[in-house]
């Protein structure tokens, strides 16, 4: 379900001109319904982050106050948009497979709009080939303005042109634009885009530009709106959190940041994604560990456990460094559940170095890890790696880690059996008939049979079973 746009009430120039776009395309999708009983429809497909994926909500709110409703699928809709991610080949093979299929229905429908935006559109490549391969595409922008998609949709039906507007680097962070939901309860908030890391196997930093963090003002304010319009539960986003506010003209801690988003009345839990292990502060982990609001879970990735690659990758860590962190955190945290990204088949990566990983993994117990096979990004220095590893070696070695990894989660979630915990449900079981689905505070995901009155409400919890990716719990009565 749908909650209502929500519009943070603060207008830029900027923003100001977008809405002017925004209300020149709905007059003409509302003579399009009045002369067709229906309203235009739009499919948005989302690949890759969380940051994608709250884009992909600001790209929804433009376009219902532009008049148009969403569908599930390509087949019946006016405007496709893909929203892209870069980070892995795979990612990108499979929006080039959905856009050539594109064409058969751009045959049938020559009125369909296709909008290409996101982090490969943002690599000269990728604009290179479109250009050449996809003439059915009518609209290609990149990561810096999608909040210029109303002035894009206008561009493109008042030129017949076929628009690319990709910009280099960021000019605003425009703050007033509506966005659409996908849960009542709860919401995603952008805290510091872009990253300066410059990870030597990563694509982000070119795709999304140098770190720029919004004022804590800006913050609040959206957050107060989202608390008064039912949301309990924040998520902060960034590429690395804990580089927050550094380059703001008062420069604030993340930690800060978080003490003051405590103080939000009505505002029940917050959790925030990703921290990059090298700058997790003291400071941090002590407002963590004596807030009553800030959840009890923490994704740290650690890539590799081995020094010499963590160096080449010049993530700034040592395995030693990092598993001291860990202690630390679990130290002042016990139940703290933490999650982790692990890459398998860096270049030059031995035998040696994957024990590393591997003992890093047992060590530390992480209730779910994401793991990765290395992907060649061109333009990134481990790409031009002579000691590629060979793709035998690598599944080999990723099967050994995903076993570990498993076997580790699922103990992990069986010893929440017999314990009571707050759950926050989400969502009804699509499955199985009069189950919620809900989330701990330290992230777990929980099937529980109550009635979906409890959606959206945080609730006491019994856990009575657990599998390697969720557990069951009972309602705990009176
Ligand atoms: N900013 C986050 C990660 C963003 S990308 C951080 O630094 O923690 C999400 C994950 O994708 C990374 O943590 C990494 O594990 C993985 N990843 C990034 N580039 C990759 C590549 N070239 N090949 C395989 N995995 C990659
Ligand atoms: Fe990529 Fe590293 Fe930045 Fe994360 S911190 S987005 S892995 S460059
Ligand atoms: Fe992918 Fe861009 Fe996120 S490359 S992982 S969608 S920042």
């Amino acid at each position: 379900m749908n909650s209502k746009p929500i519009i943070v009430n603060h207008d830029t120039d900027e923003g100001l001109r977008q809405k002017e776009f925004i209300k020149k395309i709905k007059g003409i999708n509302d003579i399009f319904e009045q002369k067709n009983n229906r309203k235009k429809k739009m499919h948005i497909a989302t690949f890759g982050c969380q940051m994608n994926f709250h884009d992909s909500e600001k790209l929804k709110g433009v376009l219902e106050e532009m008049g148009y409703e969403e569908t599930d699928t390509e087949i019946d809709a006016d405007l496709v948009v893909y929203n892209t991610c870069a980070v892995r080949e795979n990612a990108e093979q499979r929006v080039y497979g959905r856009i050539g299929h594109l064409k058969f229905l751009k045959r049938k429908n020559p009125n369909l709009m296709i909008a290409l935006c996101g982090c490969m559109m943002q690599q000269d490549t990728v604009i290179e080939k479109l250009k050449q391969s996809y003439r059915h595409v009518d609209i290609v922008f990149g990561t810096h303005n999608i909040y210029k998609l109303a002035e894009l949709l206008d561009t493109r039906l008042t030129t017949g042109q076929q628009i690319f507007d990709i910009w280099d680097s960021y000019k605003d962070i425009v703050e007033d634009l509506p966005t659409v939901r996908k849960y009542k309860f709860k919401s995603a908030v952008n805290i510091i885009f872009g990253c300066n890391n410059f990870c030597s196997y990563c694509i982000v930093p070119y795709v999304r530009g140098r770190e720029r963090s919004r004022t804590s003002v800006d913050i609040i304010e959206e957050i107060r709106t989202l608390v008064s319009d039912g949301v309990v539960e924040i998520m902060l986003l960034g590429q690395n959190v804990n580089s927050y506010g550094k380059n703001l003209d008062n420069p604030l801690s993340f930690a800060k940041l978080l003490e003051e988003i405590e103080e939000v009345k009505g505002l029940e839990r917050i959790r925030f994604m990703t921290s990059h292990p090298k700058d997790l502060s003291d400071e941090l982990i002590n407002v963590m560990a004596k807030s009553k609001k800030i959840c009890h879970s923490l994704h740290i990735p650690f890539q590799s456990g081995s020094t010499r690659l963590l160096n080449d990758m010049n993530r700034m860590y040592t395995k030693e460094s990092y598993l001291e962190l860990v202690n630390k955190i679990k130290i002042a945290m016990p139940d703290i559940a933490l999650t982790t990204d692990v890459i398998v088949g860096y270049p030059g990566e031995t035998e040696d170095d994957f024990n590393d990983t591997m003992d890093i993994v047992s060590k530390v117990e992480y209730d779910s890890a994401f793991t990765f096979i290395y992907s060649k990004r061109t333009g990134t220095p481990a790409a031009i790696h002579k000691e590629q590893i060979s793709e035998e070696i690598i599944k080999n070695r990723f099967n050994r880690l995903l076993k570990l990894v498993n076997d580790i989660a699922n103990k992990k979630s069986l010893a929440h059996i017999g314990g009571t915990y707050k759950v926050l449900f989400e969502e009804e079981n699509l499955q199985q008939e009069n189950m919620l689905t809900g989330r701990l505070d330290n992230g777990h995901l929980v099937h529980v049979n109550a009635s979906n009155k409890l959606v959206g409400k945080i609730v006491d919890v019994k856990i009575v079973d657990g599998k390697t990716f969720h557990l069951i719990g009972e309602l705990n009565e009176g």
